[in-house]
């Protein structure tokens, strides 16, 4: 699934041309260039100073500059500076600042602080070019254009738990983000399909079922028991022991018997893993831990040559800054280990696959064991130094736990780990009454024949405005796929919507809320602003290319200036690798919106033509959003 082939070829792949200056990227970014231009004006002799842009504390303005106070020491009495204080410096950035149209004004503070307004006509005109060109234009621009992403990887034969339900939602939004972003990302789910378990499987199939070969996957069924099976009898019988140890060497050794068996094996998990990212429309392409081990050698031959690998206490190992123990790349018994694939994993990505930035999303338990590697690679040359900001570049994405109500590690009352299936299950019937509830509430009812006419009325007219309408009757099969819409997307955005690092509730009743800050509120919003859309009798595609947006009122102002901060949440979400600051950005959008929608008339009003825009905006710039976090829009609720 997901890459083709060509991802690993040394191929160029298609990459937007940078656009011209101001044209795209972020308002941020627009604002730091200008301000850029005004440094070089200002302080001529100084030309490493970078701009300092951020959005204004207070409410002076819509962004700051902060470059005053640091570039005072610098330019203090040096020639030609006539400079009496930070304040002054402040005063000459913004008087520097180039003409241009999307300044209104400027305002400078305290020590130096430069405030700026943005203008009304520069942000409306902006959402207008957005309207009309999409809402690619507002992609920030990013110095990396291609990504191994390394999240989701289960483990063959055991369960898929939350933590990788985790790694799959984080890492999936991630992969999104950047793409949008025209990067190329290299989708790698790292399953444990390598390791000593396999023995223990492999003998135990071989003795539970001596003609497995027809059995086919029948044989093991549930692999899970299976596994459990196994385990019972390699911890309680030593000649089995000894039978599976002895397994793993044959495997190893490419044994075609046990390939096969081991094939089977791995085939089985992948059926199960594949259903669950077809559940949650994730892409992955597998590159178990198998793929890199035939490069384990010559990747620690090149460690050992540049004598980084040492023996202790029988096994060989790398002593690394800051670690007490050492990394171990060879066991005591000669095999390697979990560490060793992931050096030849990370050499690979790096030579072969030519990544720029690798991202791993796992646990944070796991933080030590990347640091380790990434410092080994460090060692070995094959990374700079992280400070410098260079290219390439790997990042852990950490994450914390799945909790029950019960404050411990989410699991069932029979103290198992959850399966995925069921919780998806779960949520999706769990949605479908809330949504019942929700209907009952408006009066409605599904599958009533007069409401029916009603709507297909309604459709026609609102396929003609959105293209991707969807207005039909709640059918048992439209009930039926907008629970399931708002159930998986309710159980991502619980995890998304908060800092990844934390721990975090699992609770069904919270996540399917329709108030506070839950997908399901979120898609209500959505549906609404779909839905006042519908009630203007104007032609959006008309009015994207006639109208045009005026931000007269505050509220309408506010919610023009979030909407071009799209690219700020997007670029930072990027750069922090943390997709809880869209779902912030998103819950404070529809706020915005609806502080607009109550004081703003849209239907019938004189602005209709402006807000009906504002509107369609919003639309958009939930959708995308909604895409990032892997949510089906809901055009009806
Ligand atoms: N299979 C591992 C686990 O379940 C995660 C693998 C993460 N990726 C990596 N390259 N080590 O914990």
């Amino acid at each position: 699934m997901g890459d083709d082939e060509a991802s690993t070829s040394a191929s160029p792949q298609p990459h937007k041309p940078a656009p011209p200056p101001g044209a795209a990227g972020s308002v941020k970014q627009h604002i730091s260039s200008l301000v850029a231009s005004s440094l070089r004006a200002t302080a001529p002799q100084v030309d490493d100073v970078q701009p300092m842009v951020e959005v204004c504390a207070q409410n002076f303005g819509d962004y700051q500059c902060n470059n005053a106070m640091g570039l005072w020491p610098r330019v203090q009495g040096s020639p030609g500076t006539s400079f009496r204080n930070p304040n002054a410096i402040g005063q000459a950035i913004a008087e520097n600042l180039p003409a241009c149209d999307a300044i209104e004004s400027t305002s400078v503070a305290g020590p130096g602080f430069v405030n700026i307004v943005l203008s009304n006509t520069w942000i409306a005109k902006r959402i207008q070019d957005m309207l009309v060109n999409g809402i690619k234009t507002w992609a920030p621009i990013v110095p990396v254009k291609r990504v191994v992403l390394d999240f989701s990887s289960p483990n063959i034969a055991k369960e898929m738990h939350v933590g990788h339900l985790r790694s799959t939602i984080i890492g999936e939004t991630l992969a999104r983000i950047l793409q949008f972003l025209n990067v190329y990302v290299l989708r790698r789910n790292h399953v444990g399909d390598w390791g000593t378990q396999f023995g223990m499987l492999i003998e135990f199939l071989f003795e539970k079922f001596p003609n497995w070969e027809e059995l086919g996957s029948q044989a093991i069924g549930d692999l899970q028991l299976f596994y459990k099976a196994s385990k019972e009898r390699f911890d309680n019988d030593e000649e089995f022991k000894v039978r599976a140890q002895q397994a793993v060497v044959r495997l190893q050794g490419g044994g075609e018997k046990y390939r096969t068996a081991w094939k089977r094996i791995c085939q089985i998990s992948r059926n199960e893993f594949d259903e669950v990212y077809k559940l949650l429309d994730v892409q992955l392409e597998e590159k178990g831990e198998s793929f890199y081990n035939p490069y384990i050698p010559q990747v620690l031959e090149e460690l050992s040559n540049q004598g980084l690998i040492e023996e202790s206490k029988g096994a060989r190992v790398i002593f690394i800054e800051g670690h007490k123990s050492p990394l171990i790349v060879v066991k005591t018994d000669g095999g390697y280990n979990y560490a060793s694939t992931d050096l030849a994993a990370l050499w690979y990505r790096l030579n072969v696959e030519k990544a720029e930035w690798i991202i791993y999303v796992t646990d944070v338990g796991q933080q030590q064991h990347f640091d380790m590697i990434f410092k080994a690679a460090k060692m070995a040359g094959w990374l700079p130094d992280p400070n410098e900001k260079k290219f390439p570049k790997t990042s852990h994405v950490g994450f914390g736990l799945v909790l029950g109500a019960d404050g411990k590690r989410f699991r069932t009352r029979s103290t198992e780990v959850v399966r995925l299936r069921d919780l998806l299950d779960e949520a999706k019937s769990r949605s479908k009454s809330v949504l019942v509830e929700l209907l009952d509430k408006k009066g409605k009812q599904y599958n009533c024949g007069f409401l029916f006419a009603f709507l297909i009325t309604f459709q026609v007219k609102y396929e003609v405005r959105f293209c991707s309408g969807k207005l039909v009757d709640w059918t048992d099969e439209e009930l039926d796929k907008t629970s399931k819409e708002l159930g998986y997307g309710a159980v991502k955005y619980a995890d998304l919507k908060n800092n990844r690092l934390t721990n975090y509730t699992f609770s069904f009743d919270q996540m399917l809320s329709v108030k506070g800050n839950t997908a399901v509120y979120l898609q209500y919003a959505h549906a609404r602003i779909c839905s006042i859309i519908g009630k203007s009798n104007m032609d959006v595609e008309d009015l994207k290319m006639n109208a045009s947006i005026s931000l007269g009122h505050p509220d309408e102002r506010a919610l023009g200036l979030h909407l071009i901060r799209f690219s700020e949440a997007v670029e930072e979400a990027c750069n922090e690798l943390l997709p809880s600051v869209l779902c912030d950005y998103l819950y404070n959008l529809s706020e915005m919106f609806t502080r607009f929608y109550t004081s703003c008339q849209v239907v019938g009003s004189e602005e209709e033509p402006s807000r009906v825009l504002l509107c369609e905006a919003t639309g958009i710039v939930m959708r995308q959003i909604f895409q990032f976090l892997g949510i089906t829009p809901v055009y009806k609720l």
